[in-house]
């Protein structure tokens, strides 16, 4: 079965027409009225920032002391900005740009990587997911698996070398920062890593475009989710736009500059019983300029079988509260609307 639509006109293509002047009703959202209190950009307490070249480099005590505050992350937030984390901001750019120059190809080129399928290594597309989405989301998007194999489009030029060190360097952040929640959850430094066969864990590398919307409080980008996965890293184009839910309100979110974003995704929360928070996070447009995000998912392999670790179930006061699965078979049932919840 197909579930996008190969005939289906991408966001960037329908904003750019020239009669566009009102949102076609298609894409018209309907904002929950528990979504409203949006909080202030200077809340006074606001996402956490973790220096991850302490974790490699700085002393025991500092070590020690950033091992506390991810812990607080993520149990607190699911969620924090890192900084120092060795992915230089020229290569960053360069990615951002390679991006822009793939949603720039004319539409037909485009066309060849149209994908269906959750597990297809290449796939770009426009929402949306009918057995998951009520309306058409204001976003085109550009997937690849980028490992245990590296895959990526043969267009625009240089864009396979710039998405495979890009890759690369995340991938080197999600390291460090795996072994230093391990040891924040009171297990070994390579829990983690043992439990989700991390050598061959899924990383994906997804660029997410979204047109200046002509009514952007009636449209969404992405509507509230929680990602699959351990770790998704995430940066922008500089506009703001993402959301996260926090004490049960909405906060912008806006990236210090030449930050990583990091949430908790789903398998982290399972795998730690609960102790780290999957967060929930959404994407607003806006009438003023295109913003583009690039996430970048990373998670176990597909064929590991996750549950929580043991050493964190206690059967009265911490009973395992998630069903067990591969990862590939939460990804199948969640593209086909079938999954319950992670709970079981
Ligand atoms: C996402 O949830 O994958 C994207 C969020 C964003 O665009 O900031
Ligand atoms: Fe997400």
């Amino acid at each position: 079965s197909t579930l996008h639509s190969p005939k289906m006109k991408s966001v960037k293509a329908l904003a750019e027409s020239a009669s566009l002047s009102s949102l076609p009703s298609i894409y018209s959202f309907t904002h929950n009225p528990h979504d409203e209190p949006i909080i202030s950009d200077d809340a006074e307490d606001s996402v956490p920032i973790i220096d991850v070249s302490l974790l490699v480099s700085g002393t025991p005590e500092e070590r020690s002391q950033v091992v506390h505050q991810l812990n607080k992350a993520c149990s607190d937030w699911g969620c924090f900005m890192v900084i120092n984390h060795g992915v230089p901001e020229s290569l960053t750019k360069a990615m951002i740009e390679s991006f822009q120059e793939f949603f720039n190809l004319p539409e037909e080129e485009k066309q060849e990587f149209h994908g269906n399928h959750v597990m297809d290594p290449i796939r770009c597309g426009t929402g949306f997911n009918p057995s998951m989405d009520k309306v058409n989301l204001w976003r085109d998007y550009l997937k690849c698996f980028t490992y245990p194999e590296f895959h990526s489009p043969n267009k625009p030029a240089g864009f396979s070398e710039i998405a495979l060190e890009f890759s690369k360097k995340n991938r080197e952040v999600v390291t460090v920062l795996l072994k230093a929640i391990s040891k924040s959850l009171g297990l070994e430094e390579s829990y983690i890593d043992k439990a989700t066969n991390i050598e061959l864990g899924l990383q994906i590398l997804a660029a997410n475009y979204y047109p200046a919307c002509p009514e952007p409080d009636r449209a969404i980008g992405i509507p509230s989710h929680t990602d699959h996965g351990l770790l998704t890293l995430l940066v922008d184009n500089g506009i703001s736009g993402l959301q996260i839910l926090h004490k049960e309100k909405w906060i912008n979110v806006n990236l210090l500059p030449n930050a990583l974003f990091v949430h908790i995704a789903d398998h982290l929360e399972i795998l730690s019983n609960g102790k780290c928070k999957s967060i929930e996070h959404r994407a607003l447009v806006n009438d003023k300029a295109t913003r583009m995000s690039i996430a970048l998912p990373h998670g176990p392999s597909l064929d590991t079988v996750i549950r929580p670790a043991p050493e964190l179930v206690d059967k009265e006061s911490h009973p395992p509260a998630y069903v067990e699965m591969t990862y590939r078979e939460f990804l199948e049932l969640q593209q086909t609307g079938r999954l319950r919840s992670k709970f079981g």
